[in-house]
């Protein structure tokens, strides 16, 4: 049997629908930039994730960037970060003419490792970007104790919406402001890029609505250097509709994960040769991502040549990227992170995967394990 690794057809027909009648809306008025679906959908999600501002942006990677130019994050200042993210974590950081600093992971939830953070070096440190990866919400308490009121805290909560941490806060409104992207195989897709910048300091939220249309002020006007880093009415509208099926999406990721575990361990898997993302009920699964400690790639092959989809989430550390060889410290300096990405695997864990799909993927490990 063959299992996609993501299949966004098996999304709720009812809720397709909903997201084709606020589009073809958007495409009869045509009011494309900003306006009312914008503010329609900010005001939904700031009630939902009970955060006073939420600034919808072109991406989650426009996000990060808008938000730590509202921190006023540039060059010279140092900004903390994992190694083991995607991409637009760090290279946000950079992009804002600041240098990325990393730590190494907890092995177990992939998270920055927040138990070493004395080990970093505080000099010009003017943020940090905890990660909620694979949806898996951090406790940032530690992170705010240690960063004090001169050390910004933006949560990459790009994989994490609706997930809440310990003391049941959303994802994204713990720390000074949250970056989250609704690219379309996230847990709320748009039909295209998309993101969205949250935070509940009034200052902050002001300097991103200005930062988000190029600095401006007044028609023309420009207080600051910003960006075009505006949602579009369009994906505004689709995601406003899509809200309602949040909640049933996220409780079946969590079943699917639920379900995942289950077989992994009837099939005998948990001696050493595959370990399991932790469960609990506040995680998204946006990803399940399991470690394969012996041959991860022959078996990623292995499922590959099945029909069974799988990723690898993500193979090169920041510090290993070309890109970083002059900030970063080289092999050897993050190795729980270097050891991630030799053993991560990523599972089909989409809302519709079906018991028989299950199956057929813990079959096809156990067979290849
Ligand atoms: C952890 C993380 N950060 C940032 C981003 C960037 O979001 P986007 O692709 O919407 O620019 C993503 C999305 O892929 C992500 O997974």
């Amino acid at each position: 049997m063959e299992v996609p690794f993501v299949d966004l057809s098996r999304l709720p027909a009812e809720r397709d629908q909903a997201v084709r009648d606020a589009v073809l809306r958007v495409l009869e008025h045509r009011r494309f930039i900003l306006g009312d679906e914008v503010d329609a959908f900010e005001s939904a999600m700031a009630s939902r994730l009970d955060c006073a501002h939420v600034i919808g942006t072109s991406s989650g990677t426009d996000a990060l960037v808008v938000a730590l130019m509202a921190f006023g994050v540039g060059p010279g200042d140092r900004v903390l970060t994992t190694p083991f993210s995607f991409f637009a974590t760090a290279g946000a950081i950079a992009r804002v003419g600041a240098t990325p600093v990393f730590g190494d992971i907890e092995p177990d939830t992939f998270h920055l490792d927040l138990s070493r953070l004395d080990d970093i070096d505080r000099a010009n440190l003017r943020a940090a970007i905890p990660v909620h990866l694979f949806g898996d919400v951090m406790d940032l308490d530690p992170l705010r104790t240690w960063a004090g009121a001169e050390v910004r805290i933006l949560e990459d909560a790009a994989q994490a919406i609706n997930g809440v941490d310990t003391k049941g806060r959303f994802a994204g409104t713990i720390g000074d402001a949250g970056a989250f992207s609704f690219f379309p195989t996230k847990n709320l897709g748009a039909c295209g890029d998309a993101g969205m910048v949250v935070t509940r300091d009034a200052a902050i939220a002001a300097t991103i609505r200005c930062l988000r249309a190029h600095g401006q002020t007044a028609r023309y006007r420009h207080a600051e250097i910003g960006g075009n880093f505006r949602l579009d009415a369009l994906q505004a509208a689709g995601l406003a509709a899509s809200l309602s099926w949040l909640d049933g999406m996220t409780e079946s990721r969590r079943a699917n994960a639920g379900e995942y575990l289950g077989r992994i361990e009837a099939a005998g898997l948990l001696d050493g040769r595959l370990v399991p993302p932790r469960w609990h009920d506040r995680h998204t699964y946006h990803q399940f991502v399991v470690r394969i400690p012996e041959r991860r790639d022959a078996v990623a092959e292995g499922l590959s040549a099945r029909g069974i989809g799988c990723s690898v989430y993500y193979p090169v550390p920041f510090h290993l990227q070309p890109c970083f060889a002059d900030v970063a410290q080289g092999a050897g300096a993050f190795p729980a992170a270097e050891r991630a990405c030799e053993e991560v695997l990523a599972l089909p864990i989409f809302p519709g995967l079906t018991a028989e799909e299950q199956d057929a993927v813990v079959a096809g490990l156990a067979d290849l394990l």
